[in-house]
This record gives structure tokens, sequence and C-alpha cells, in this order.
């Protein structure tokens, strides 16, 4: 097992573990309810002692290419790639799908000769999948139209801050059965933590997500229960979570979601139906007065700047155990 060790006179050194290196993040599926514990010790290290990890990713460039717009996730890994001594390339993906222009192998051949990570904000899982299929360097999803794992991660951070013992927390999830539902699912199964889905009829997970958080939790101990009545769903929880209704690339059913949706929004009287202590979660950007009232998201009960905030320790965390602190070559037998 190899350990690295960072210069610091005064602390004890952070052992980074090593077990998740040249491993992709493209689904929380991708990782173990141990890995995902190591990953919160480490978050907790980096967030209470950056100075440790200063030159971290020394020497390393990631590359980000986003196929949809971000303040969160962009800003976050730069930040946090530059906070551990990389650096970073943005390219700007708005204008033309990422295969659009060559194919997804060609530009994973090409990425890997460059660079120590590859960043992805894509429309479809399947470009993902396939630039972490064909790169030899680790890949991270960092949005796609099924899962955003690098979110729910810094969102269960959160609720580990606030609350301690995961295995103890519910957490009410209501409004659109999305990208960001499906990876809380996922992460709170993998904690052994228990949650509870508000969605309208039609609206819930992905029945395979679904399947694979159960089976999940039928070891961690946690629970998963689908309530379509948002009161039902929000009683008694130790935190309330709402996402925009209409994701992006759905904007065709703003309309239609618009109607159905409103019994969903998170306003006083539902934040009232939880626990005194509850607290209202977000992974932003809101929709102010639809999803979410300004009442429930300006409140103190709201931890969403949080969230936002631990996205980047926790992005830190994820790149340390996907890069490690070596440069990995090219396995050009992989597609010779
Ligand atoms: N929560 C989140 O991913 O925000 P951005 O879309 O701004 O990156
Ligand atoms: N579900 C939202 C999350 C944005 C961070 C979307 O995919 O647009």
């Amino acid at each position: 097992m190899r350990s690295q060790t960072y210069a610091s006179e005064m602390t004890p050194k952070p052992v980074i573990p090593s077990f998740a290196i040249g491993r992709d993040l493209v689904s929380m599926r991708d990782l173990s309810p141990s890995e995902v514990e190591a990953l919160f010790h480490l978050t907790n290290l980096v967030k209470t002692r950056p100075e440790d990890f200063r030159t971290a990713l020394a020497g390393k460039h990631v590359a980000m290419f986003f196929e949809k717009p971000s303040l969160r996730t962009r800003i976050t890994f730069e930040a946090g790639v530059c906070g551990l001594g990389g650096t970073v390339s943005f390219v700007d993906q708005r204008q033309e799908r990422l295969d659009a222009r060559e194919s997804l192998a060609d530009i994973a051949h090409n990425l890997e000769r460059w660079v120590s990570a590859i960043v992805l904000r894509t429309f479809a899982h399947e470009t993902v999948e396939s630039m972490a299929e064909h790169a030899c360097v680790p890949v991270v999803n960092a949005l796609s139209e099924v899962e955003h794992p690098c979110q729910a991660l810094a969102d269960y951070f959160t609720l580990y801050e606030k609350f301690g013992n995961l295995k103890k927390v519910t957490l009410a999830y209501v409004g659109d059965g999305n990208n960001v539902l499906h990876s809380l699912l996922l992460t709170a199964a993998l904690f052994g933590s228990n949650i509870r889905i508000g969605t309208p009829k039609g609206y819930g997970p992905n029945a395979q997500i679904l399947a694979d958080a159960r089976e999940i939790a039928k070891k961690t101990g946690g629970t998963i229960e689908l309530i379509t009545d948002p009161h039902k769903a929000v009683r008694g929880v130790d935190a309330i979570y709402t996402d925009a209704w209409t994701s992006m690339g759905h904007e065709r059913e703003t309309e239609e979601r618009a109607r159905i949706f409103p019994p969903y929004q998170v306003n006083d009287e539902l934040m009232a139906e939880a626990a005194p202590h509850a607290v209202f979660m977000h992974c932003l950007p809101a929709h102010r007065n639809e999803e979410v009232t300004d009442s429930v998201i300006d409140s103190v009960q709201s931890v969403v700047y949080d969230q936002a905030e631990n996205r980047m320790h926790v992005q830190k965390a994820i790149l340390m155990m996907l890069v490690g602190g070596k440069n990995r070559l090219p396995l050009r037998s992989a597609h010779a």
C-alpha cells in the first residue's frame, strides 16, 4: 500500500488512501461503503488543515469539459486543484457536444498523454461512461443527466458535520427525481443512512438506481422510502432537500412541470413538519419562490452555502484519492 506524505513541521503528516488511484468517479456506485468513509476522513483533513495539502497535486494538470453552464462546480474544481498545487484547463463545451468534432475515444487517447484527470459535465451519461472506458487517467462526473456524485458527497459531508452519525439521519428529498436525487440515494445507501423520497407520480427516481441503492442499503442498514405525498415525506425528518423542478436539458418541459410541482414547494409550512432542528438543503442554483421560498432558503435552517463550500473540500479529496501522487503512464496496450 503506497502512502504519501506532505511537508508540515508542526502537524502529523496526512496519509492519502491509495486504493482508489487510477479509478473513475462516474457514479456513486463506483465507491464502496468503506471508500466513502475514507473519503470523508480525507475531506475532513483537507478542510481543517488545507496547508498540509498545498503540494498534493503539484505537477498534475486537470482538464475540464463542460457541456452545460456552471458556477459552483467549475469554480470549486478550479480553486480546489490550484489549492492542491495543480493546474487546470477549462473548456467551455456549451456550443457543441463533446463528441461532435471527433470520437470520445480519440479525445481520451489525446488527453491521457497530457493530463492527470478529466472532469466532465455532460448531457448524456454515456459520454462520461465512454470517456472513462477509453481514458487511462481518472474521469470524474461533474454532473450528467443521470448523476451528480460530487454534489451528493458534499451534501452528505455537510450532514455529517451537522449531525455526526449518518446512520441516525433521515433526509427527505422532495421534488423531481433527477440526477441529484440519484446520487443522494446511492450515497445515503452507502452510509447506511435513511432517505425518504417525495416525488410526484411519474417523476420518481430511475428504477435501476433505486434497485441498486436498495441492494447497497440491505448491506449497510440504510432505509429508502418512496412517498408521493410531500407532507408525509418530510414528517419529523432531520433534513429537507429540494432541487430545480426542471433540470438543464429539460427546458421544453418547464410549463408542464410548473403545473405539477407546486405542492412540492419547500415553504415555511412544509419546513414546520420536519423536526425542529431540521436543516434545509439545495444543490443550487435555486429558483427562488418556485421549488423553495425565500423565507426558507434565507432562514437559519438553510445550509445551502455550507453545501456549496463543501463541494471544494470533497472534490479536493476525490482528486487526491483518484489521481494519487505519482504520474501514471498511458496504458498503450489498452487501445493498441
Ligand atoms: N450545484 C451545482 O452543481 O452548481 P453549478 O451548476 O453552478 O455547478
Ligand atoms: N438537477 C439540476 C442540478 C443542477 C446543479 C440540473 O441537472 O440542472
